[in-house]
């Protein structure tokens, strides 16, 4: 299939875009570079030996959407595109509603107005917010505590009732939860701007020297060991869900006539101190750190149920966190300062 990728050039975009090269389908990719570098479309194309077209658009450019809908037969869109910071969020909700719904609109008018309906939409476990029970099952209650996870939950309303407007639409929403690592090649990873907000990217810049000891954010949590945990997936992983999503999760739709919601998450959770062992482990190093002060915002427990993706897109988290550790410092070793050449 030809897919039109939005945010093809980001984290998870890059890995998705390689993975779908691999699987034999052809790549659009639209992204603006907001929060991602050309270099990672370069190298995925290097490591293909394979053509991206690629356009340093916004979605929200219309005109130059439908140029894009006009001078390509888009066979389905995979929409990544968006602002993705939690904290950034609260400080710009306005920004975070603009850029992340004002897109999926925009996306969503010129699909309908060139005849393609079928579309996967990057959608997030912080739509679950403070979850009452874990692992969390897909039909559990929806209650984002920020307005990135709450302008990723209207996306999805957005596509449900566009769904419904029209049932021919194809639509899969997958909620991931905490994609970490790198490609083994070590040439494509996760490149925050700024100081990273995540744990995985920010332990991997103590590792290699940026940045001094990690804060862990809570220690008094009520989890084994008093700190958070999460439901951390290789993007490699994550990447494959999206060709599980394409090839089978839109056909699903069709015969269903329903919009398909499915986690992609490994169903176990590690705690902070968990990870920051294992990628001492792992690596054979030291990681300093310090416990601090709860984040506002954060959520004792978090991780999914992973039936639902094993039994409708045939898919199931294959790399383990060990894996997922090395990968990440292969690829900051190889890229200390990112996709920038400083
Ligand atoms: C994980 C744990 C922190 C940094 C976020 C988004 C979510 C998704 C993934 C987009 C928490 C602790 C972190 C640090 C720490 N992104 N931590 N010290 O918050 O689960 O999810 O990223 O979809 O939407 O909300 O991930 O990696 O930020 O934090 O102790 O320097 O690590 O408190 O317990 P989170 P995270």
């Amino acid at each position: 299939m030809q897919v039109l990728v939005t945010g093809g050039a980001g984290y998870i975009g890059s890995h998705t875009i390689l993975e779908l090269l691999t699987a034999g389908h052809s790549m659009v990719c639209i992204d603006n570079y907001a929060n991602s570098s050309p270099e990672s479309i370069r190298r995925v194309e290097s490591l293909t030996g394979k053509k991206v077209v690629s356009y340093p658009y916004d979605v929200r450019d219309v005109q130059r959407l439908d140029a894009i809908f006009e001078s390509h037969q888009i066979d389905a869109v995979i929409h990544f595109a968006g602002y993705k910071s939690v904290s950034e969020s609260v400080a710009k909700p306005l920004d975070y509603y603009s850029n992340n719904v004002g897109m999926t609109i925009a996306l969503c008018t010129a699909m309908a107005a060139h005849g393609c309906k079928k579309l996967i939409f990057s959608s997030s476990a912080t739509v679950y917010g403070d979850p009452e029970s874990v692992p969390i099952l897909e039909d559990a209650p929806l209650a984002p505590t920020n307005p990135y996870g709450q302008s990723k939950l209207i996306c999805e309303q957005i596509l449900r009732d566009v769904h419904v407007s029209d049932p021919a639409w194809e639509v899969v929403l997958l909620r991931y939860f905490n994609p970490v690592g790198a490609h083994e090649s070590g040439m494509i990873g996760e490149d925050p701007r700024g100081v990273p907000e995540n744990l995985l990217p920010f332990i991997a810049q103590v590792a290699v020297g940026r940045r001094d000891e990690l804060q862990v954010f809570g220690g008094d949590y009520p989890t084994y060991d008093g700190t958070c945990l999460r439901d951390y997936v290789h993007v490699v992983d994550i990447a494959r869900g999206h060709v599980s999503a394409l090839e089978r999760g839109l056909d699903y739709t069709a015969r269903e006539k329903a919009v398909l919601t499915v986690n992609l998450g490994t169903g176990r959770g590690y705690s902070v101190l968990d990870v920051i062992k294992a990628f001492e482990a792992a690596n054979s190093l030291i990681i300093p750190y310090e416990m601090g002060a709860r984040r506002s915002g954060d959520v004792a427990s978090c991780f999914a149920h992973v039936e639902k993706a094993s039994k409708i897109l045939g898919w199931k988290a294959a790399l383990d966190l060990e894996r997922m550790c090395r990968d990440i410092w292969r690829w900051q070793c190889s890229n200390p300062h990112g996709y920038s050449t400083e």
